[in-house]
């Protein structure tokens, strides 16, 4: 039997500000992506997630959420999302939406009165503290912000306009948990929650520990600064809250999924999926920082089979509205960027495509100076030059600039004189009217391969092996589904290499080089798939 949807799925990211505009005032809208549905459907993907679109002062665009169940006016009205809802189960697809349980915006009417003063009844809705304690934000800096009304600080994991909620209070959790449940009952199929594992802290407030080690923040030990986030990230109250979550969702039926955005190491990531009755997914972001190399993804498929083996599903995020485009890695190579598109959807686990990852979109070019994102504002003293060469984006906007559907005005994304941020300049063919009808594109690698894995079991619900290979350059794996079982071979180098396996070709499924057989040999960048 086939997984549930849940693991089987393929997730495509929508940041509806650069999605698509509608109505022509530079930013995009909810009308926008209902346009854009056919398209996302064409590409072969099951499931769209969509970044926020709720009333938000977009001082984090949309991170920072005033009122969980209206919707921002500048996207569109609730008619529209629940057209919107409508529409994408109508292509039996379904639809994920973005949950910011950790924090509201400090211009929710919640914070609004809590900071009103100490006796108010939402006066324990935040976490206030006459003095701070040493814990610094996941983003570098302090973490406690005085607020001059209450006489008090607050604690915001994010950005100061951010306050964090806080869930050792029952009637926040019902109040969130109700939230969600409106949300359920319109249709949503599920939640990608934003930053989970910042939600509860140590409820004695202890000091986190100093640590030289981790002046930079990294993957395991986020927000760096010498600080070790020991008791304001990842409390044992973090796991027991996604179960309860998870009771919340299991309400509802069909079943609706969980997406955790958790950092950390493997093990501590996989209780948040506790004993299948926690999250269904956390993100893994290890493809984020790619090595192009066989060595590199042999390696991480051994460690997510050692941590992620069924019933548990790892993923695939190769990029999203945090990081840099994936090209910017291999040099904006469209050659190689192909190879990464065949990794992204045939190895074992749910891919998650960021919008424009499936045409190759670069970065944009726009200065931290001159950023519209509130890190780069924080970050403002970085001087550019350092910016330019570090692995994660200090300034986000370069990876939210609009999607190219042409290469008419504002690159088809809308009419209007100015968007929110500039089109990228010199797209080329880097453009949807460009790679649709081009059988050489990388959108027809998304497009073919997305099918293939709807058509083939083997590749959603399969195991997977590593196959041993007479190069170093060629990266071998299997997928097992019952009987269908399928060779795949992926040439990273820029030369042919000579590769054959000792076992019959049953059929041959497969070429990014568009080869129809398979001969011991691969052309340079060409990856295939055999049935055997
Ligand atoms: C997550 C989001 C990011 C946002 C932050 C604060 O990391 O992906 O865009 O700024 O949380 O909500």
């Amino acid at each position: 039997m086939a997984m549930a949807w849940q693991h089987s799925t393929s997730v495509y990211q929508i940041y509806p500000r650069s999605f698509y505009d509608s109505n022509g005032d530079g930013i995009g809208d909810i009308q926008g992506i209902i346009q854009k549905l056919d398209y996302i459907q064409s590409l072969g993907f099951e499931t769209i997630w969509i970044s926020p679109f709720y009333c938000s002062p977009q001082e984090d665009f949309g991170y920072d959420i005033s009122d969980y169940c209206n919707i921002a006016p500048e996207y569109g009205t609730m008619q529209d999302v629940e057209q919107l809802i409508n529409e994408v189960h109508l292509r039996k697809m379904k639809i994920v939406l973005d949950m910011v349980m950790n924090h509201t915006s400090d211009k929710h009417h919640w914070f609004l009165e809590s900071k009103n003063s100490k006796n108010n009844p939402k006066a324990d809705w935040y976490i206030w503290r006459d003095k701070p304690n040493n814990w610094k934000s996941i983003i570098g800096p302090k973490a406690w912000h005085y607020c001059e009304e209450r006489q008090q600080y607050y604690y915001a994991s994010f950005l100061p306009f951010q306050p964090d909620l806080n869930y050792r209070n029952p009637e926040v959790k019902q109040a969130m948990f109700d939230v969600c449940r409106f949300w359920l009952q319109k249709g949503a199929d599920g939640f990608r929650l934003d930053i989970f594992n910042c939600i509860i802290k140590d409820k004695d407030f202890r000091d986190n520990p100093f640590s030289l080690l981790h002046a930079f923040p990294t993957e395991d030990y986020p927000g760096g600064n010498f600080q070790i986030r020991k008791y304001s990230l990842n409390q044992d109250e973090n796991f027991a809250l996604a179960q309860e979550l998870r009771q919340v969702i299991d309400e509802f039926s069909p079943p609706r999924i969980l997406i955790g955005e958790v950092f950390g190491k493997h093990e501590l990531k996989k209780k948040y999926l506790g004993n299948n009755d926690g999250l269904h997914l956390i993100f893994l972001f290890e493809m984020l920082f790619y090595k192009f190399k066989a060595n590199f993804f042999r390696k991480q498929i051994i460690s997510f089979n050692e941590h992620y083996a069924a019933p548990l599903m790892p993923t695939m995020v190769f990029c999203n509205h945090d990081y840099y485009r994936s090209i910017r890695r291999v040099k904006n190579n469209i050659e190689k960027a192909k190879v990464l598109a065949f990794l992204q959807l045939t190895l074992r686990g749910v891919p998650t495509v960021y919008n424009g990852e499936e045409i190759g979109m670069q970065n944009g070019k726009i200065s931290i100076k001159n950023g519209k994102d509130a890190l780069a504002k924080v970050y403002s003293w970085v001087p550019q030059f350092i910016a330019n060469v570090l692995p994660v984006a200090i300034n986000r906007d370069n990876c939210r600039t609009p999607m190219q559907w042409n290469n008419e005005k504002n690159a088809g994304f809308s009419s209007a004189d100015k968007t929110w941020l500039p089109v990228n300049e010199h797209i080329g063919d880097r453009h949807v009217a460009a790679q649709e009808n081009d059988e050489h594109s990388l959108m027809a690698v998304f497009k073919s391969l997305l099918h293939l894995r709807r058509e083939m079991p083997a590749l959603h619900s399969g195991d997977i092996d590593i196959i041993k290979t007479n190069h170093q350059h060629i990266l071998g794996f299997s997928r097992t589904f019952e009987n269908e079982k399928l060779v795949l071979l992926v040439n990273f180098s820029d030369a042919p290499i000579s590769n054959s396996i000792n076992v019959p070709v049953k059929a041959f499924i497969y070429s990014l080089k568009q080869k129809k057989n398979f001969d011991g040999k691969l052309d340079a960048y060409d990856a295939v798939i055999l049935k055997i």
